[in-house]
């Protein structure tokens, strides 16, 4: 399973990028308004973060309501950066946007997918990747990985004539909230996680890595001075 960062702060980013296990980026208006930036700013802001992250994916998010102002803004915003995938939600307007993004070229990340057959509609319209949210579903008390897993076996159930010679459509994990969900996640197949910073960080430090690490240089201190 491959790594995402789900943040718009580049520090997060870059530190992110440091461990060597980075593919991607996502970000969607909530991340960017964290940053404190405003729209004026946004698109500047995206470049930067494609600019730190040459050949990952990028996702930035489309505000367009209409199937032509997504198509527009899919345009305008891949030719930023080569490595930006535009982010559009799953609805009615968004599937023909996808198509005619899809056969320019254009990668889609489809976001806010809550169920299997929107995430089948979304690889059948082009979408190159897909992301059905886990964390969302948890906080209305339903079921979050078991419609994660829905949604993985009914794609991967098909060949879709788009993306397949890339490995696509790719099913990214998204609304993810604990290690936990990355595990799942990973246990489900998913191809890609899109994790927050601290949840990232959460991944690699583990409490007991933690103790183990200084009972071994406790350890160390002692057979130091055993030598002396
Ligand atoms: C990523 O693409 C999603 O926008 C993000 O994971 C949503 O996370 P949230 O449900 O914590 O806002």
């Amino acid at each position: 399973m491959k790594f995402f960062i789900d943040t718009a702060n580049l520090e997060e980013i870059e530190t992110a990028k440091s461990w060597g296990v980075l593919a991607g980026v996502t970000t969607n208006p909530s991340l960017y308004a964290k940053t404190g930036g405003k729209l004026s700013g946004f698109e500047g802001h995206m470049q930067k973060i494609c600019k730190a992250c040459e050949g990952l994916a990028v996702s930035a998010e489309s505000q367009a309501k209409t199937t032509e102002g997504m198509i527009e803004d899919g345009r305008r915003l891949s030719a930023l950066a080569p490595n930006i995938v535009i982010k559009l939600p799953i609805c009615e307007e968004s599937l023909p946007a996808t198509r005619t993004l899809a056969e320019e070229g254009v990668r889609v990340n489809m976001t806010l997918v809550f169920s299997a057959p929107q995430a089948l509609l979304a690889a059948r319209a082009g979408a190159r990747y897909i992301s059905p949210f886990i964390g969302r579903f948890d906080d209305i008390g339903d079921d979050g990985t078991g419609q994660l897993e829905q949604v993985i076996r009914c794609v991967k159930n098909y060949k879709y004539g788009w993306w397949d010679e890339e490995g696509g459509p790719e099913i990214i994990a998204a609304s993810v909230r604990s290690v936990n969900h990355v595990t799942q996640a990973a246990l489900l197949g998913a191809d890609i996680a899109t994790v927050p910073f601290a949840t990232l960080r959460k991944c690699i430090r583990h409490p007991l890595t933690v103790e183990g690490r200084a009972k071994f240089d406790a350890d160390w201190a002692k057979v130091a001075g055993g030598q002396a």
